[in-house]
């Protein structure tokens, strides 16, 4: 199975996708969150809003967090509805978000025609104590389906993950851990494509290819979709020399 990375804005790509041509949404969208405010979440860029001060790196900052809340609401549900349309029947969409973000995405979810499934838990051991309160460990991974869950498979897959992304190995501000995408892609049958148009630096891609599922990626930043398609490339490198064994 192989990959096509589309690079620009997600929702005008979207729209050029044909109907019920993927199997499966894993996603990752800005969040759209962080900051006290209204006003601090429209400000900040998204460095400064998720890279916290003892954590400072040089990584890239990425478009995209700065909606107000209900125009957040309005472009996912916008976003979720053209990846329904663009999904088979009994496709699966899992969608990452956190406290804040959760009850917007459940609702997007649904409004976009999903039939929401669930909130998974994704707990993150290595995230800093609070002081004076607690700790906030967790993001969630909001799922639903395209009509019924496809009961025919033989699938039973895990409905919460705990895995922290190395900060060494990170080259993403938000890279999720490839062992947690790796199972989410499964909810994918093996023969087909999963779709996931925010890819970010490409973990779900890899994910799928690792998976043997096909991918279709979205990347607006060219730093981020450059990076995507570098580790999708190794990706099938790896395989293909995994595939021919070892030289005589
Ligand atoms: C939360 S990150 C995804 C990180 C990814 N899961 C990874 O492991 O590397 C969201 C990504 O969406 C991209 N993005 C933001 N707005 C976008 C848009 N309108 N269209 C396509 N991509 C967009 C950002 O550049 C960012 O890389």
């Amino acid at each position: 199975m192989g990959y096509t990375l589309h690079r620009g804005d997600a929702l005008s790509i979207l729209k050029n996708l044909p109907d019920e041509s993927v199997h499966a949404v894993i996603t990752d969208p800005p969040y759209n969150s962080g900051g006290r405010t209204s006003a601090e979440r429209t400000s900040r860029t998204a460095r400064a809003k998720y890279v916290t001060g003892n954590a400072r790196h040089t990584l890239r900052t990425f478009p995209g967090e700065n909606r107000d809340q209900r125009a957040y609401r309005a472009w996912l549900t916008d976003l979720l509805t053209q990846c329904y349309r663009a999904s088979v029947e009994h496709a699966v969409a899992c969608v990452f978000t956190d406290w804040r973000q959760e009850p917007t995405t459940t609702d997007a979810l649904q409004m976009a025609g999903w039939t929401w499934q669930g909130t998974m838990p994704w707990i993150k051991p290595a995230s800093r104590p609070r002081r004076g309160g607690f700790k906030q460990s967790s993001e969630f991974i909001v799922w639903g389906v395209k009509g019924s869950l496809d009961t025919t498979r033989d699938l039973y897959l895990p409905g919460d993950y705990t895995a922290s992304q190395p900060r060494k190995d990170r080259i993403h501000i938000t890279q999720k851990p490839i062992d947690v995408m790796r199972t989410l892609v499964r909810a994918c049958p093996e023969d087909g494509v999963v779709l996931d148009p925010f890819t970010g630096s490409g973990t779900t891609g890899v994910a799928a290819l690792r998976e043997g599922r096909g991918f279709v990626g979205i990347e607006l930043s060219e730093h981020y979709a450059t990076l995507a398609e570098t580790r999708m490339a190794r990706e099938l490198r790896q395989d293909e020399v995994e595939l021919a064994g070892p030289e005589e």
